[in-house]
C-alpha cells in the first residue's frame, strides 16, 4: 500500500511538472498568429522533418491519420502551384470586394455572380495580393493532401453541407504550425489552392481520391508577433441551448 501511494505521489508530482510546460503551451495558443512575411533564411530539412514529427501525434476520426504531405521545393512546380493559388485569391478577394462572406456554402446564385462580377477589380487591388504573390518564395511550402475514403465524415448523409471530414485532417495542419512556433518558425494555413483542385492533382501527380485539403507556406517570421483579434468565449458560448444565456463569468 505504502508503494502504492508513494508512486501516487510521484505521479501527482510528474503532473505538477507538467504544467509548467503547459504554461507554455497556454501562450502558444494564445499568440499563434498567421504569417506571410518571411525572412530569406532556410528551413533545414531536419527542422522541418522534426516539425512533422510533432505534428503527426494530432487527433483524426479513427486514428486514420489520412493526411499525405508533399514537401515541395521544384521552383516550377511552385510558380505553378503560386498561379493556381493566385487564381482562387482573385475569387476570394472579388467576394470581400462584394460584401460577401468568400465561398460561403450558402452563398446565393446572386451572390456568386456578384463575385465573379469583381473578379477584374479584384485582380486590380494589387495591396491584397503580396503574400500570394510571392507564394512560390515561401522558405518552405507544404501541400497536405487528404485521403478522401479514410475520412470519417460522420455527416455525409445529411442534408447540408459536409464538415465533419475535414476535422480528421485539419488539427494536423494546425499541429505542423504549433510545433513551428515552437521552433521560432511562423506560418499559415491557406485553402485557396482547393479551388483548382484537379490542376493542383494534376501538376503534383496527386490521386483522384486525394483531396488538395491545404498548403502550408512556412518560414522565420520578419515581424514580431501582435495581439490576436478573437471574439470573447461569452461571444460564441451559450448554456443548455444555442440561444440560452452567454457562458460568462
Ligand atoms: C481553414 C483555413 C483556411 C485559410 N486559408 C487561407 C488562405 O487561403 N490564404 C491566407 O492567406 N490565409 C488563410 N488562412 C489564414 C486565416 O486568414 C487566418 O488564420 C486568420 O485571418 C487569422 O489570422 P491571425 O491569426 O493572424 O489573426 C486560413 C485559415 C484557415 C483556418
Amino acid at each position: 500500500m505504502q508503494m502504492v501511494a508513494s508512486r501516487e505521489r510521484c505521479t501527482r508530482h510528474f503532473d505538477i511538472d507538467r504544467y509548467g510546460v503547459a504554461m507554455e503551451l497556454r501562450d502558444a495558443l494564445r499568440t499563434t498568429n498567421a504569417v506571410r512575411e518571411f525572412r530569406d533564411l532556410a528551413i533545414s530539412d531536419d527542422t522541418l522533418f522534426a516539425i512533422l514529427d510533432d505534428a503527426r501525434f494530432a487527433p483524426s476520426g479513427g486514428n486514420r491519420q489520412a493526411w499525405h504531405v508533399i514537401v515541395l521545393d521544384d521552383p516550377q512546380l511552385r510558380a505553378r502551384l503560386q498561379e493556381l493559388y493566385l487564381d482562387g485569391w482573385y475569387d476570394y478577394v472579388a467576394h470581400l470586394l462584394a460584401g460577401l462572406v468568400p465561398f460561403s456554402p450558402l452563398a446565393s446564385e446572386e451572390d456568386r455572380r456578384v463575385a465573379v462580377a469583381k473578379r477584374s477589380d479584384a485582380e486590380a487591388a494589387s495591396h491584397f495580393h503580396e503574400f500570394a504573390q510571392s507564394l512560390e518564395r515561401a522558405p518552405r511550402l507544404l501541400v497536405i493532401t487528404a485521403d478522401i475514403g479514410s475520412l470519417a465524415a460522420v455527416d455525409r448523409d445529411l442534408d447540408r453541407y459536409t464538415i465533419a471530414g475535414g476535422a480528421s485532417i485539419y488539427p494536423f495542419v494546425w499541429q505542423i504550425l504549433l510545433a513551428a512556433r515552437e521552433r521560432g518558425i511562423g506560418g499559415v494555413m491557406t485553402t485557396m489552392a482547393t479551388r483548382n483542385e484537379p490542376e493542383v492533382r494534376a501538376v503534383l501527380d496527386v490521386p483522384a481520391d486525394h483531396a488538395i485539403a491545404a498548403v502550408v507556406a512556412l518560414g522565420y517570421p520578419i515581424r514580431t508577433l501582435q495581439k490576436l483579434t478573437r471574439r470573447p468565449v461569452a461571444a460564441f458560448t451559450t448554456r443548455d441551448r444555442f440561444n440560452g444565456p452567454a457562458f460568462d463569468l
